[in-house]
């Protein structure tokens, strides 16, 4: 009986390997770029780009993007939904630099492995289990992202 079980096991973990493998082997979508988080940071910005905060607001307030407010109180009045499933975002200019600002927003897993807040630049190669219309996407796009960091660097 315990064979069989570490049996079934290998035959999983086999499987998990050859799946990582393929994973890596294939070519990195034309329009992402890669980024390397240290000391919980990403300090430079992503594909080199310049965010503006403006966009980044009106991002975060739609429900239709960045759909922040599902999730954080932020100070965007207008809106009257604000979630309260995560940390208020007021202050978190203050809080942390952008670079810090970065990762979390980028892949909040990689500060704490069971976040619900999706990672909205992850590795679309990484990705298991996508409809077929997301195959290869980040949630958004690196332009969309540091637009987002430069909004919420000016919430001190
Ligand atoms: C599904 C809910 C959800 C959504 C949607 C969501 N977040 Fe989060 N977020 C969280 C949770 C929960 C945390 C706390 C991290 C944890 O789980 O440990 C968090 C943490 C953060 C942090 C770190 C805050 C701190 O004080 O540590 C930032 C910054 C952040 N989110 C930004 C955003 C932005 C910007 C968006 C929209 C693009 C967004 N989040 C969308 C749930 C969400």
């Amino acid at each position: 009986m315990m064979h069989l079980a570490r049996i079934r096991w290998l035959a999983w973990s086999g499987l998990l390997s050859l799946a990582a493998a393929r994973a890596a082997d294939a070519p990195a979508p034309e329009s992402y770029c890669d980024w390397l988080a240290h000391d919980y940071a990403i300090e430079s910005p992503l594909c080199g780009l310049q965010g503006s905060p403006q966009r980044g607001r009106a991002l975060a307030a739609d429900s239709h993007a960045g759909n922040c407010l599902a999730c954080h109180q932020m100070p965007i009045p207008e809106e009257a939904f604000h979630g309260t499933i995560g940390p208020p975002l007021a202050g978190v200019g203050a809080r942390y630099s952008a670079a810090r600002i970065r990762l979390r927003v980028v892949d909040e897993r990689q500060i704490n492995p069971l976040t619900i807040m999706p990672g909205l630049y992850r590795d679309p190669r990484l990705a298991n289990r996508v409809a077929a219309d997301y195959w290869g996407k980040t949630f958004l796009t690196a332009q969309q992202l540091e637009d987002l960091v430069a909004y919420l660097v000016t919430l001190k």
